[in-house]
């Protein structure tokens, strides 16, 4: 969609109805007025006194599997929407993203105590297991007619927090097949509903009942592939701004508290597009840093290789992603966003979210890597400072401009510049 940026709203809403992905009818939902009303957030969370919006964008030019997508995102942070638009382009022009993502395995984990021997316990729960599997089923047998349920009944036992004198902590996980849901609820029920059968299997005692948002039974991977030719710019050749990113990456992998900021990154992405689809944001951040842990020492989500003449970038993280259930019902925002997404089902979307952080990673380690990312940050964050200085219509791009120029983004400049405006009469 060349110039998209470029447009004013009432075109973007044009191209998009032309293009058939939004009806007259849901464009509304873009608008103030579309969104969702008192009583529907007033359904959602208890002492609703209002509606909180954000900025809606949307991310262009990624291609997935040979699919292209439009990419709603809901941010505030100037820069991620064009960041993503800016690597998707580069990427599709070499091939686009290659994704792939597990099936919708989540897991309930129900914690036994007062057990007695653990080796006794574990062979008590291990010869339920059937027993264990059917009752969970019983819970949602809707579930088990699209495909899923519950699939397997695991034991760990874990060294005691307080040393080897504490009674060792008994987990029993129960595997559950979601399908198109993130399955929250439904592991929920079903983890609550077998725990008494637990207990009466070893009698011991079971506390906690929940999901685990470690949801590395649910993994998605993207990878993408640049020759080094298209990555020249700043003046700098494709293979200078190759080793800046290699280096990058390198120091993420090495170091913990870059990888940090390295992921940050990746979920600047990742979680504007689960806002703008009404994800629960909040898990998939759990288990995305639980998941950077996962060797024993924090560490990045994504890495990039040199592999034969290419930039080769790829990703792997948990995501328990739903497309029914939670806030899409009732949502109209989170039910366009889906629709401009345009993905067939849950694992799809997975694909679509992985290939999205790459995006994001790549610009962030693109720029740290070779001129820094204040340049690119700054032209975007002018106009929120111009805003903010009171700045309206044109004026907002003619102050955002000659604030970079002068390179000193502050709000008191902004208000001397537009002061400097209002000085001059009118031709
Ligand atoms: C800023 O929101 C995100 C970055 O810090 C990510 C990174 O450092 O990789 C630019």
């Amino acid at each position: 969609m060349p110039g998209f940026h470029r447009r004013r709203v009432e075109e973007r809403w044009m191209e998009l109805a032309l293009r058939g992905d939004v009806t007259a009818e849901e464009l509304r939902a873009l608008t103030p007025q579309g969104a969702p009303t008192f009583d529907i957030v007033n359904q959602m969370i208890e002492n609703a006194v209002g509606v909180f919006s954000l900025p809606l964008g949307l991310g262009l030019n990624l291609t997935v599997n040979g699919r292209d997508h439009l990419v709603p995102m809901v941010v505030e942070e100037p820069s991620v929407v064009a960041a993503v638009s800016f690597a998707a382009k580069l990427v599709r022009e070499a091939g686009g993203f290659t994704a792939d993502a597990d099936a919708s395995m989540m897991i309930g984990q129900v914690q036994l105590t007062r057990y007695g021997k653990p080796e006794v316990a574990r062979s008590r729960v291990l010869a339920g297991r059937e027993q264990i599997l059917t009752l969970a089923n019983s819970f949602h047998p809707a579930l088990e007619q699209r495909g899923g349920g519950a699939r397997d009944v695991q034991v760990r036992i874990l060294p005691a927090p307080e040393g080897p004198h504490g009674e060792p902590v008994f987990v029993v996980h129960l595997l559950v097949d979601t399908q198109e849901a993130m399955g929250a609820n439904l592991i929920n029920t079903m983890a609550e509903g077998i725990a008494p059968l637990i207990e009466q299997l070893t009698g011991g005692r079971v506390f906690a009942r929940i999901l685990s948002n470690l949801a590395d039974q649910r993994l998605a991977r993207a990878s993408c592939r640049i020759p080094l030719e298209a990555l020249a710019d700043f003046g700098l050749p494709g293979e200078d701004i190759a080793e800046g990113i290699l280096q990058t990456s390198r120091f993420a992998e090495a170091d913990p508290y870059r990888a940090a900021t390295h992921n940050k990154g990746v979920m600047n992405g990742i979680d504007a597009v689960a806002i703008a689809t009404g994800q629960d944001w909040r898990a998939i951040e759990a288990g995305a840093h639980a998941y950077a842990c996962r060797h024993g020492r924090y560490g990045p989500l994504s890495r990039w290789t040199l592999e034969q003449g290419h930039l080769v970038g790829r990703i792997e993280l948990p995501l328990a992603l739903g497309l029914v259930g939670g806030p899409i019902k009732i949502h109209p925002g989170a039910q366009l966003g889906l629709k401009l997404l345009h993905v067939d089902n849950v694992r799809q979307l997975a694909m679509v979210f992985a290939a999205v952080g790459l995006a994001q990673n790549f610009a962030a380690v693109r720029a740290l890597g070779s001129v820094g990312i204040q340049k690119g940050h700054m032209a975007l964050h002018a106009r929120c400072v111009a805003v903010t200085a009171g700045a309206r219509g044109v004026d907002v791009e003619r102050v955002a401009l000659l604030l970079v120029e002068r390179g000193n983004v502050k709000v008191d400049t902004a208000r001397e510049i537009l002061a400097s405006f209002q000085e001059v009469p009118a031709p």
